[in-house]
């Protein structure tokens, strides 16, 4: 069974502290209630995984685990083998003792375009709401984070997770917690927090913001990245049914409408530092995600809209800081 008793150890002594009057209950559970599905097969999988301490890391310019040099041909047929029992893979890639796990998303595309405009996170204690398989996770380490938490409900992204852990150290201060955003205490703590591909499936994005702000102490960080539409601030698109075929899309505001919205929630130093069309080579199937991508969203006959007739995949990368507390939003 995952446990999560290495982070309760680690965050015993740390400005999280407070969290373990409430955070061992809620994962209690969560171990009790999700042994449906097809956790206990990647449990399984995950028991598997005994592999030597890599020979090297890079968290800084990629996510790569080993040289390719420590295991024979048998080796690492054998573990490619049974990373592929965690498809689809979506966020990555990973380069895993010389194998290639290509995923739908070049999530270090994602990465290139929002870290230069970042306060640098050296030393910073980090969240990464909606981390996916956490992909940015490891890049956020590699860029000096003290400390680095994600949340994602997703189990199968939990398990991905783990798998890449198990394989890179499990020593490294990066963890993945089975948990949505709204499951956290106002925790008060964190010096940068991401929510980034989250806000649109996010019923109420304004509660999102506010409890992304939750989590920041005073004067820290949030990198917003989310779906845009072209207009003013008063632009919002809420979509009858589907975008992109996603069933779980409810606000799709204008940059203008979401640094309002910022604002509203009391964020300053609110910008918009990268605007960008979501480009077939980003978001495409592979070997390792055989499934629909990104290239069946789109109107076959015009690749500027969606199938629903909708702008095609737009998005923003907005930072704003938490300002101090403003009493009239507390209430
Ligand atoms: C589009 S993916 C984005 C993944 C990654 N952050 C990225 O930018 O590539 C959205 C993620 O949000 C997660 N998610 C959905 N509801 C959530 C919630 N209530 N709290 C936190 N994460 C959630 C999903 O499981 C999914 O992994």
């Amino acid at each position: 069974m995952i446990s999560f008793s290495s982070f309760y150890q680690q965050i015993a002594d740390s400005n999280l502290q407070h969290w373990l009057e409430t955070l061992p209950s809620i994962l209690g559970k969560w171990q009790r209630e999700h042994k449906h599905g097809n956790l206990p097969k990647w449990e399984k999988v995950l028991n598997k995984l005994h592999y030597p301490v890599p020979d090297q890391v890079d968290f800084i310019d990629s996510v790569t685990i080993g040289s390719g040099e420590q295991l024979s041909p048998g080796e690492k047929e054998k573990l490619e083998n049974l990373l592929r029992l965690f498809m689809p893979w979506r966020k990555g890639p990973f380069h895993i003792h010389g194998i290639h796990i290509d995923t739908e998303w070049r999530s270090d595309w994602k990465w290139d375009r929002v870290k230069q405009h970042i306060s640098p996170l050296k030393n910073r204690t980090v969240l990464d709401v909606g981390c996916g398989s956490g992909y940015h996770m490891w890049r956020m380490l590699g860029a000096g984070a003290k400390r680095v938490v994600g949340i994602d409900p997703s189990p199968l992204f939990l398990c991905q997770f783990e798998a890449v852990k198990r394989l890179a150290g499990t020593h490294h201060p990066v963890h993945l917690l089975p948990l949505g955003i709204e499951e956290l205490p106002p925790l008060d703590a964190f010096d940068t927090v991401f929510s980034m591909g989250v806000l649109y499936h996010r019923r109420s994005p304004i509660d999102h913001l506010l409890q992304l702000r939750d989590q920041l102490r005073t004067g820290g960080e949030l990198v917003l990245e989310t779906l845009v539409i072209d207009g003013d601030e008063n632009a919002v698109l809420v979509p009858e049914d589907r975008y992109g075929k996603m069933n779980n899309v409810w606000f799709i505001p204008s940059v203008a409408a979401l640094m309002l919205w910022l604002k509203k929630c009391d964020f300053t130093d609110i910008r918009c530092v990268d605007t960008d069309i979501t480009a077939l080579e980003e978001q495409r199937r592979t070997d390792w995600m055989p499934n629909e991508s990104l290239v069946e969203y789109l109107d076959p006959t015009d690749m500027t809209k969606t199938v629903e007739g909708y702008s095609a995949p737009k998005r923003a990368t907005i930072i704003a800081v938490k300002n101090q507390p403003n009493q009239d939003l507390l209430g």
